[in-house]
């Protein structure tokens, strides 16, 4: 643990979030949101007041690792989350409208809609039991219901083709277990984005898949939904996945976002410590007669509220008060923020 060293700069606020910001209107912003689990072994505070934007036409990608929340923080949005999980509080605004709020029946209107989503697992999401060109056909006529089914299943047909599927045709009239892997996954993403969203939220959506497949699939998202001018919300471990396809990125540790700017500044200047412990567990940022660096410590357990820095035992910067408070986000440049109390004293 370090001294707290007196110092003659003012301090500078942290960033509140509670203020609206009239200035850019972000397509998704995620306030305070909080959800937990109420098991059998006690609550799990596994979202403890995530702050997020997602700005009209850009790929935000979500980062951390397994167990920080993001994909509960996706499910949240959609207002997904099953019992004996709860949204407890916090607000989720989509292009103006509040979503926690909604009613039932015009939330459903608004998922696999306006917001849709993309899942690791291709085939869980995939009726097994209805042709694939049928299943991207009804998605369609549930939304469009002055379309005919004749022509919802030419649509159908056409979005397959342009995600790629060779002989759309007759790869329509195929059941998900007769395609592979990669298949499925254009499958997946031709239903997606059928009804030409506002914002896709792809959760690890190709890490099922291998690496040269991978690649296709992420390229060909980014280039259909620049085509439909809309918002990716893209979660992935791997920060090289998001190096490529993302615009901005929010990093979560232990169930709220640590750190959140533009790729560039994020992954060539990281300013919270967590950040840079993360980069520094890639193989390529180890010398080659270095051992792969680890962070140290353990994941916290989230059994407990968060009542202080979630990082602070394994972080090599803590000081006392990170032990007691919970910081807030500071910024630490241009549309560059970090929620450790190292940048209380200015950029
Ligand atoms: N059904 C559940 N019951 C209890 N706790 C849960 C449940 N689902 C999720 N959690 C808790 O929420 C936390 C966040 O889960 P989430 O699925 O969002 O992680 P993730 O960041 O998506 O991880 P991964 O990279 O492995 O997909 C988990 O650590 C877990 O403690
Ligand atoms: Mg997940």
């Amino acid at each position: 643990m370090t001294e707290t060293v007196p110092s003659l700069i003012p301090k500078s606020e942290p960033i509140d979030y509670s203020s609206t910001n009239n200035e850019s209107q972000p397509l998704l912003t995620i306030r305070d949101l909080r959800v937990h689990f109420y098991t059998l072994r006690g609550t799990v505070y596994a979202l403890e007041g995530v702050n997020l934007d997602v700005q009209k036409e850009e790929t935000m990608g979500i980062v951390g690792e397994t167990g920080c929340g993001k994909s509960i923080t996706a499910r949240a949005v959609l207002r997904l989350i099953d019992p004996p999980g709860k949204i407890v509080s916090g607000t989720v605004e989509f292009d103006g409208q509040e979503l926690l709020n909604l009613h039932p029946k015009e939330m459903r209107r608004i998922r696999g809609k306006r917001i849709s989503m993309i899942m690791q697992e291709p085939r869980m999401s995939l009726n097994p039991v209805i042709r694939v060109g049928n299943q991207v056909a009804e998605t369609l006529l549930i939304h469009e219901s002055d379309l005919s089914p004749s022509a919802a299943r030419k649509k159908a047909e056409e979005m397959l083709q342009s995600v790629g599927i060779p002989d759309a045709g007759k790869m329509s009239k195929r059941y998900p277990h007769e395609l592979s892997g990669g298949m499925a996954q254009r499958v997946m993403i031709a239903m997606m984005l059928v009804t030409r969203p506002k914002l896709l939220i792809a959760d690890e959506p190709t890490s099922a898949l291998d690496v040269t497949i991978q690649a296709q699939i992420i390229d060909l998202m980014n280039d259909l939904v620049h085509e439909l001018q809309s918002s990716v919300m893209m979660i992935s471990h791997d920060l090289g996945v998001v190096a490529e396809t993302c615009d901005r990125v929010a990093v979560m540790y232990a169930g709220s976002v640590v750190e959140q700017g533009r790729v560039e500044d994020v992954l060539h200047n990281p300013r919270h410590p967590y950040t840079k412990g993360l980069l520094r567990t890639l193989p390529d940022n180890a010398s080659e007669n270095e051992d792969l660096y680890s962070i140290k410590g353990n994941v916290p357990s989230l059994f407990m509220p968060q009542q202080q820095c979630r990082f602070a035992p394994r972080c090599e910067f803590s000081q006392e008060r990170c032990f007691q408070e919970i910081p807030g986000s500071y910024q630490v440049g241009n549309n560059h923020s970090a929620a450790c109390f190292l940048h209380e004293n200015g950029i």
